[in-house]
């Protein structure tokens, strides 16, 4: 499964990309505007951040088919063909998606709410759809099942897609689609960090540092002792 860093701040994607095993990076428009700089100045720093190979994805902003499709050529011309165009999915999204397909412009389905959607968005040649799991649960819905259940239509149906899972809360909606075999979640990275924040595990590394000095000195590691 891909981790992607679900944000625009250059300074947070380093650090994550330090500690942890990132494979690229999403933005969307409201992300792009925390950061309150021309978006392709913003967006340029992360492509020169993370290499030309990794993947970033970057929304069209325009509701119509043909000016998201405009949007998808620019965007790829400016960032490169490692960059995926965002493209929600309504029946304007669906009709930009199809003709990029044939165009050969790599996209995928976003602002997923329905699995419906998610299998539409698919079926037009998306490499990704992203169902947003915790926007879902706050409707009152169960959004880590809608996204099983686009998993599912896409791999019944033998599609050529996957998931790339966005809008998370805590840990556990991450884990439960890991599990589950997901092609891809993005996350912020507030969320990346508390994958693996616990108490216990702090504890645990703190008692066998002690219990080491205790051997062989205080400050001594297995380089010096
Ligand atoms: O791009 C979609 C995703 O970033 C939404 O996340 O946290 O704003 O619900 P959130």
């Amino acid at each position: 499964m891909k981790l992607c860093i679900d944000h625009a701040d250059i300074s947070k994607i380093r650090h994550i990309y330090e500690f942890y095993p990132a494979d690229g990076v999403s933005t969307n428009p409201s992300i792009l505007a925390k950061t309150g700089r021309p978006p392709y100045e913003v967006l340029k720093e992360i492509r020169a951040f993370i290499g030309t190979d990794a993947e970033l994805f970057v929304q069209a902003v325009s509701g119509k088919a043909e000016t998201m499709a405009e949007e998808a050529h620019r965007i790829v011309r400016e960032l490169g063909d490692t960059t995926l165009v965002k493209i929600p999915c309504t029946p304007e999204g669906f009709k930009a998606m199809k003709q990029l397909k044939k165009e050969g412009i790599r996209f995928i389905g976003t602002a997923i709410y329905t699995a419906m959607q998610g299998y539409l968005a698919a079926k037009c040649g998306a490499e990704y759809v992203a169902p947003y799991i915790n926007r879902i649960d706050n409707m009152g819905f169960d959004g880590i099942q809608v996204a099983k259940d686009i998993h599912d239509a896409i791999k019944g149906s033998g599609l050529d897609s996957g998931l790339l899972a966005a809008s998370f809360k805590n840990s556990q909606q991450v884990l439960e689609l890991t599990k589950y075999g997901v092609k891809a979640v993005t996350a912020a990275p507030d969320i990346i960090e508390v994958l693996v924040k616990n108490a216990a595990i702090d504890a645990a590394i703190d008692q066998f540092t002690a219990d080491f000095y205790e051997l062989a000195g205080e400050g001594r590691t297995m380089a010096d002792c």
